[in-house]
Order: structure tokens, then C-alpha cells, then sequence
């Protein structure tokens, strides 16, 4: 969120499993950023997110948003909702599950539902600013289609967040707890990107 000069980074972390694969790139990527020279790290704000800590309902589809761009269900999303808006740069992470990115990102991702309403019904810009995101994901089989789902439905949220789909680091053939551990070529990949990131 701009806070006079700051920068404000939200880290969006979908993974069930602590220090999992995608965990592990999400903090690579901080460490880039904390590394960055780009950016005056006084000035630098990171959030994080951890879905499965969140307590929250999915959408009940009470169609709510359709009339005002509010959600309904008053929980722990509403807090979450500001961070959406405010923050000039979003990295959100998954693993793929059954082809898709987990349900507990799905849940908060249809939870946005009022974002999309907003957008396209009622024609209503709360967000201001462009902003990018990227996407970081794991996935144990070694199918290059296999992230096409959850680019699909990632593409869907930045959409109608109004973020820019920088790009992703999605790595096949990472399936025990650890396994990106053994590919510091991934790992480098994701420092590198936040060590020379420009956020404007
Ligand atoms: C419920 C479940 C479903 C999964 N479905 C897939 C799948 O459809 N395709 C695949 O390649 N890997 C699948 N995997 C493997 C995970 O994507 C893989 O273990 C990933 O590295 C986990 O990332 P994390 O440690 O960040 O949670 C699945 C794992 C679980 C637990």
C-alpha cells in the first residue's frame, strides 16, 4: 500500500503445506526483493498472506456484490480486501492440485468475486492504479500442460484486480517436501527476478 514513498509488496501464499515447494520459491523471492537496489529498502513494505491460516467461507453466492461491490460474508476476507486494492505489486503462489491451483486459493480467489462485479456489472473502478503479479507454482508431474488451469484461473483474478500478468515460475517435477531445495537453478530464477524488480 502507498504510504507516502513506500512500496508495498503483497505475498499471497496458497500452499497447504508449511515450507512446501512454493513456500520455499515465495521466500526466495523476498529474499530477493530485500536484496533489491532498485528500491529503497527503507521504504519497502512486504505482506504476507497465508491462506490456510485465514478463516473464511467460500462464496455462499448470495449474488450480494452483484448490487453494491461489497461481499456479504463479514470474516476475516474483509481485512484481506483493502490489501487487494492498496498494494503496488502481488506474488501469489500454489501448488497444482488435481490439474488446478489449491481449493484453499481457489476459495479465496472466488471470494473475489466482488472485484468481478465491480468490474463488469456495475461498471465501478475502486482500484485506481495498474499494477503487475506474478505466479509461482509446483507441480509433481513432469506435463508441461499441467499449469494451464491455474494460469487460466490466475489470469481471471488479476484481471479484475487490474494487475498485469508479469510472469510465472512454475517448475514440473517437484513433488516430496523439498524437492525445490535440489533445483537452485529455480530458486535463482525466482531471487534474480525480485533482485532486479522495477516496481514504478
Ligand atoms: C491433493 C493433491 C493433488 C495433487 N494434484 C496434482 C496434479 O494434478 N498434478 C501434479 O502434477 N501434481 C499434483 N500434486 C503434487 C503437488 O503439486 C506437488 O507435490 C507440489 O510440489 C506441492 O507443492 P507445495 O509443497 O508447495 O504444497 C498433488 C498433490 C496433492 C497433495
Amino acid at each position: 500500500m502507498k504510504e507516502g514513498n513506500k512500496i508495498s509488496i503483497l505475498m499471497i501464499y496458497g500452499s497447504p503445506r508449511k515450507r512446501g515447494n512454493t513456500d520455499e520459491l515465495m521466500n526466495r523471492f523476498e529474499k530477493g526483493l530485500l536484496d533489491n537496489k532498485n528500491m529503497d529498502q527503507n521504504n519497502l513494505l512486504i505482506d504476507k498472506i497465508f491462506i490456510k491460516d485465514l478463516k473464511f467461507s467460500p462464496c455462499i453466492e448470495c449474488r450480494h456484490c452483484s448490487i453494491d461491490g461489497e461481499c456479504a460474508v463479514k470474516d476475516e476476507m474483509q481485512g484481506i480486501y483493502p490489501k487487494l486494492i492498496n498494494h503496488d505489486f502481488i506474488a501469489i503462489s500454489s501448488p497444482i492440485f488435481f490439474t488446478s491451483v489449491s481449493g484453499y486459493l481457489k476459495a479465496f480467489i472466488d471470494r473475489c468475486q466482488r472485484f468481478w462485479a465491480l468490474k463488469y456489472e456495475l461498471k465501478k473502478r475502486i482500484i485506481k492504479k495498474e499494477r503487475k503479479g506474478i505466479f509461482i507454482s509446483a507441480a509433481g508431474s513432469d506435463s508441461v500442460t499441467i499449469f494451464d488451469c491455474s494460469h487460466k484461473v490466475i489470469r481471471a483474478l488479476f484481471d479484475v484486480l487490474y494487475i498485469k500478468y508479469d510472469r510465472d515460475f512454475v517448475y514440473n517435477k517437484i513433488d516430496l517436501k523439498g524437492d525445490i531445495l535440489k533445483h537452485p537453478e529455480a530458486l535463482d530464477e525466482v531471487f534474480e527476478y525480485a533482485r532486479n524488480l522495477i516496481i514504478e
